[in-house]
């Protein structure tokens, strides 16, 4: 068996991220989670850094290190979404305060310094949230670019448009600065875009399913997604809530699960009207070069199969 790939997760969380984390931290022979670097976006800084560590702790992980990075975009004001996970950003189960600290680097630093430290082409970039910590950290350390082995991200849309309006996702939304820069680094870039993460619903069935592994983990996971579900359900009448995040890890773990292309996608920087826009040259209409690869589609089941045993384990 190969060694497990090493990852800095880069995360807002926001209880699909904890399904992240939680899916992550449940695969030690495939993941090496070096650190966990929090960023603002679902909920303000302060939250995202306290649920991150709540997360590691459900899982009796308090080792892992966490950062706490941007507060807040790099050219706009903060937009957050407690209208979908809460005041919290951890709505749903009832979880002890952390008793783990954070780290004292600022997570851009520890981003930086372990993309220098780690052999080359060796760490994989995990993105949850707004781009604002890797964008910023590209930005002041350019040289960093080229030793990242790849980022796996969640983000933007296509044929599904957007969430937050009507053409854009919230997590490229919030920062399009930043996803600017990262979808222009030339680091090379697999996105989990709403056109797979908005078929990937927790149905009742799958969230009894959660539920039936009698755990922490399990109870915890099905009550996040109890709670996540209701903004959906309501706005797109969908069966359940969409586990966007997960996406991103269940692809370090199974790839197979997912189908797309490598096309060029950039960022919507100018029009207020398609601010964060993801443009992708799905039918390659255009000449430019392509920079993604852009998913369309998931095995559903298998990647719900996948979670439950995974997290099972916890
Ligand atoms: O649009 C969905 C994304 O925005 C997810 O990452 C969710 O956690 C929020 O950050
Ligand atoms: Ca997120």
């Amino acid at each position: 068996m190969p060694p497990p790939r090493k990852i800095i997760i880069d995360t807002d969380p926001g209880q699909d991220d904890a399904v992240a984390i939680l899916l992550a931290l449940a695969s030690p022979k495939e993941i090496k989670v070096l650190g966990i670097t929090c960023v603002a976006g679902n909920v303000p800084l302060d939250l995202t850094s306290k649920n991150a560590r709540i997360v590691c702790e459900l899982a009796a992980k308090p080792d892992v290190k966490v950062h706490a990075g941007c507060d807040r975009p790099l050219g706009r004001d903060l937009v957050t979404a407690e209208h979908v996970h809460g005041k919290t950003g951890l709505d749903g189960p009832t979880l002890p305060e952390p008793q783990m600290p954070l780290q004292e680097a600022h997570a851009v630093d520890f981003i930086m310094e372990t993309l220098r430290n780690e052999p080359p082409g060796t760490v994989t970039l995990c993105a949850l949230g707004p781009l604002t910590n890797i964008a910023t950290a590209f930005e002041r350390a350019p040289e960093i670019r080229e030793r990242v082995a790849e980022i796996i991200l969640m983000g933007g849309g296509y044929f599904e448009g957007g969430n937050i309006t009507p053409a854009a996702e919230f997590n490229i939304y919030v920062d399009p600065q930043a996803a600017d820069i990262v979808f222009r680094s030339g680091v090379p870039i697999v996105v989990m875009p709403l056109d797979v993460t908005h078929k990937a619903l927790v149905t009742k069935k799958r969230n009894d399913a959660f539920r039936a592994l009698g755990t922490s983990v399990g109870v915890a996971v099905a009550e996040m997604t109890d709670f996540f579900e209701r903004f959906d359900k309501e706005k797109y009448g969908s069966a359940g809530a969409p586990l966007h995040d997960p996406c991103v890890t269940a692809y370090l773990l199974q790839p197979d699960l997912f189908t797309g292309r490598h096309i060029n996608v950039e960022i919507e920087t100018q029009s207020e009207l398609t601010m964060g826009m993801t443009v992708a040259d799905w039918w390659g209409v255009t000449n430019r070069r392509p920079n993604a690869t852009f998913m369309g589609d998931i095995d559903a089941d298998g990647f719900f199969a996948l979670l439950t045993e995974r997290l099972g384990r916890l």
